[in-house]
C-alpha cells in the first residue's frame, strides 16, 4: 500500500525551480530514502509534504487522499511528522516537556494529560534519554537533541516519519546508534523517508532511494541500483 505518493510536485523560488515535476511514492513498512548534493530540493520536498511551503504545482495524497491545501497541523494529527535538518526544539524547556508537546498537540484524537505524561516519559526513555529527561534540550549534544526531535516526532503518533539529515554532524559512532534507532522505529510500524547525506547509513537501511539533482529525479531504485547508477555517480562525482 501506498502511504504517500507524489505526482509532478513542483515548487519555485523566484525563477528557481527548487522542485521539478517530481513523481515518488512511499510504501507502507519502508524506509525510503531521498538523496542528492546540496541545494538539491531535498528539504523544500520534506516541507511541501508537511505543508511548511505551499506546493506550485501537482499533487500530494497521504493514504491516498489529497493533503496538498492543508495547514502543516492537520497534515501532522494525520499521521505524518517530521524532524529538521537544524533542530527546532525550545532550548530552554526539558527533555520531557518537548516530547510532551507531540502527546499534547500533534495526535489525531486528544489524550488525557496522564496518557500524554506516560506516552511522553515511554519515548523519552525509546530515544536513550531518560537520565537527561529533566534537562534542558539546550544542554544537551546535538545527538541527543535529534532524538529529542525524534521522540517529539513519534510522540504525535505518525503513520510515516520524515527525517531530515538526522545523521549530519555525528561522529561514527553516533552515525551508527542513529542506524539502530532508525530500523527500531521501522520495527514500531512506522513508515520512514529519510533525507541523508551519511551514504553508508542510507545505504544500509533504505529498501529505495530517490536521487534529487537541481529539483528534478534523477534516479530511484534500490541501494545497488543507485550506487552503480551512471547518472549518479557523475553528479556525485561533478559535485
Ligand atoms: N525559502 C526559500 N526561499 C528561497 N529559496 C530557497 C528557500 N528554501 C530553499 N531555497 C533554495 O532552493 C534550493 C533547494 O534548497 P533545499 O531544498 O534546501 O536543498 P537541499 O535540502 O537538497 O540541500 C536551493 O537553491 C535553495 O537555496
Ligand atoms: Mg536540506
Amino acid at each position: 500500500m501506498r502511504v504517500l505518493e507524489g505526482e509532478k510536485v513542483t515548487k519555485y523560488f523566484g525563477g528557481l525551480a527548487a522542485v521539478s515535476n517530481v513523481d515518488f511514492h512511499v510504501d507502507k513498512g519502508e524506509i525510503f530514502g531521498l538523496i542528492g548534493p546540496n541545494g538539491a530540493g531535498k528539504t523544500t520536498l520534506f516541507n511541501l509534504i508537511s505543508a511548511a511551503l505551499p506546493l506550485k504545482s501537482g499533487v500530494i495524497k497521504f493514504r491516498g487522499e489529497r493533503i496538498s491545501g492543508l495547514k502543516p497541523h492537520q497534515i501532522c494529527r494525520l499521521g505524518v511528522a517530521r524532524t529538521f535538518q537544524a533542530v527546532k526544539i525550545f532550548p530552554n524547556m526539558p527533555v520531557i516537556q518537548n516530547v510532551l508537546l507531540g502527546s499534547m498537540f500533534g495526535t489525531p484524537t486528544a489524550m488525557s494529560s496522564a496518557d500524554a505524561t506516560r506516552q511522553a516519559t515511554e519515548l523519552v526513555e525509546f530515544v536513550g534519554l531518560s537520565a537527561v529527561s529533566a534537562t534542558s534540550v539546550k544542554d544537551l549534544t546535538l545527538l541527543n537533541q535529534k532524538r529529542v526531535e525524534v521522540a517529539r516526532a513519534l510522540a504525535t503518533k505518525p503513520e510515516l516519519l520524515l527525517l531530515d539529515e538526522l545523521m549530519a554532524g555525528l561522529n561514527p559512532t553516533e552515525v551508527a546508534q542513529s542506524m539502530e534507532l532508525v530500523t527500531t522505529i521501522q520495527g514500531r510500524g512506522i513508515t520512514i523517508f529519510m533525507i541523508e547525506h551519511v551514504m553508508k547509513a542510507i545505504m544500509n537501511v533504505c529498501g529505495r532511494i530517490m536521487v534529487l539533482h537541481h529539483g528534478e529525479k534523477i534516479a530511484d531504485g534500490t541501494p545497488q541500483e543507485i550506487a552503480t547508477s551512471k547518472k549518479v555517480i557523475e553528479v556525485y562525482l561533478g559535485e
